[in-house]
């Protein structure tokens, strides 16, 4: 079923995802496209029901206000326009609409009707994966973070088999999480995967390797060579999956917007190796990410896994990475997951973790002195990771964490409690 569509056309304000996202919870479906959209381009956009132009502080690109086409007044389609006061527009605004006024627009002026909701949405992105993709072949890299995994869900409903899953385990992953992709895609949905046990690989390009930067290199680098090996072994494939999302696309810079930072999904790729990107998500926001995961009957471990970065255990095991620190890494980390998930924590923190660094102090174990290594906790609550406050976690609780990493973990005779906020400590240590 195609949905009613509000297009917010971007004349450089950075209220248009807020207001998108308010259309959006009114029921609505609504998306942002660039300022100089063409008549003909916005004609092929299915279901719009009226434009909303938004003018904004950063209207202005090398001294020149940018403006839409005169043309798109012409298209018929009743325009709102915002801070815009030019435009030949049905109704205008001085700022930010109330929600009353942008109510009044969506349903009296466009006459949308509420008919936004995940079911719709996946069945209008099926259709249209199956078209653009036609009888071809797709290629995904899942990681089995949320984003890839939601693709992955999504692909396997609209294409099945004619899409191939390559799931690279760097060896850095948490406890379970590779054994969790291969339960979910290869025995749950049935999807072609294909897994790559690098972990040798890996840790052997980085052994000896102290400098952070160095090693996030050397495993971004490793990534795309593993994953490059796979795609040349596969024949006759044209189309890349991505889980591009909407804040990614805002944050690699629109026209008008400023770029945050540079989008890192696979990129990268040798260039006689070209594909046509797949993106169903592209104008989703991560909330509606993980809704759209669960309607696709992801598990909600799945969908509501917290952030982990790219290079993974890899900048929590600090400096050179060993295999005896990796693996107190990861059993501290499982066991911190576990007893927070009991405390009820896991919904609540943003993201938690431990860290071992390189370096060992003196302690007792069975009547002995010992020399071990300790374990760093750490639990941050943020909004956009620019900065973050420390979890008041309970002291039972932290507790029974310490005693639990005590007695489970092996070559580890410590265990503390970072309280630094970022700034001036990032998230993680490296
Ligand atoms: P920092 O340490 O910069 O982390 O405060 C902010 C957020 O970004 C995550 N992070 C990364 N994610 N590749 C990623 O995909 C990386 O190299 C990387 N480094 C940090 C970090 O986990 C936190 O959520």
């Amino acid at each position: 079923m195609k949905q009613d569509m509000i297009v917010i056309l971007d004349l450089g304000s950075t209220e248009n995802t807020a207001i998108a996202r308010k259309i959006r919870e009114m029921g609505v479906y609504s998306e942002i496209h660039p300022h100089d959209i063409s008549p003909q381009e916005l004609n092929r956009l299915e279901n719009v029901r009226g434009i909303i132009l938004n003018g904004g502080e950063n209207r202005m690109v090398d001294g020149v206000a940018v403006d839409v086409s005169p043309a798109l007044y012409e298209c018929g389609f009743p325009m709102l326009s915002i801070d815009h006061p030019t435009a030949r527009c049905e109704r205008k605004l001085d700022s930010m609409p109330e929600d009353d006024a942008l109510r009044d627009f969506v349903f009296e002026v466009c006459r949308a009707q509420a008919n936004w909701n995940m079911k719709n949405f996946i069945e209008d992105q099926v259709e249209q994966i199956r078209r653009q993709v036609g009888d071809k072949k797709v290629l995904l890299a899942l990681s089995g973070g949320v984003d890839s995994s939601v693709v992955a869900a999504m692909l396997i409903r609209a294409i099945g088999k004619q899409l191939t899953c390559v799931h690279v385990n760097h060896g850095l992953m948490r406890k379970n999480e590779s054994e969790s992709v291969i339960e979910v895609f290869r025995n749950q949905l049935h999807a072609n995967l294909i897994y790559v046990d690098a972990a040798e690989r890996f840790l052997g390009k980085l052994s000896g390797v102290a400098d952070p930067e160095e090693k996030r290199k050397i495993i971004g680098g490793e990534f795309i060579r593993v994953f490059e090996e796979e795609a040349r072994k596969l024949e006759g494939i044209d189309f890349l999956g991505q889980g591009t999302i909407y804040p990614d696309i805002i944050e690699s810079g629109t026209k008008t917007a400023k770029m945050v930072k540079s989008h890192h999904n696979v990129g990268g790729l040798p260039e006689d190796l070209k594909f046509e990107l797949v993106e169903p998500l592209k104008q989703l926001f991560k909330d509606e990410v993980r809704d759209c995961g669960l309607e696709l009957g992801l598990p909600a471990s799945m969908v509501y896994r917290q952030p982990f970065p790219g290079p993974g255990l890899g900048v929590r095991c600090l400096g050179a990475i060993t295999r005896e620190r990796l693996e107190a890494v990861r059993e501290s980390d499982a066991i911190l997951r576990e007893e927070f998930a009991n405390a009820g924590l896991d919904k609540k923190v943003w993201q938690y973790f431990t860290v071992v660094p390189d370096f060992k102090s003196v302690g007792v174990k069975n009547n002995a002195r010992c020399f071990e290594y300790l374990v760093i906790i750490r639990a941050i609550n943020t909004v956009d990771a620019m900065s973050a406050s420390i979890e008041r976690v309970d002291w039972d609780v932290l507790q029974r964490i310490t005693d639990r990493i005590l007695a489970e973990v092996e070559n580890v005779n410590r265990v503390c409690y970072d309280m630094s906020p970022k700034p001036p400590a990032t998230i993680e240590f490296e």
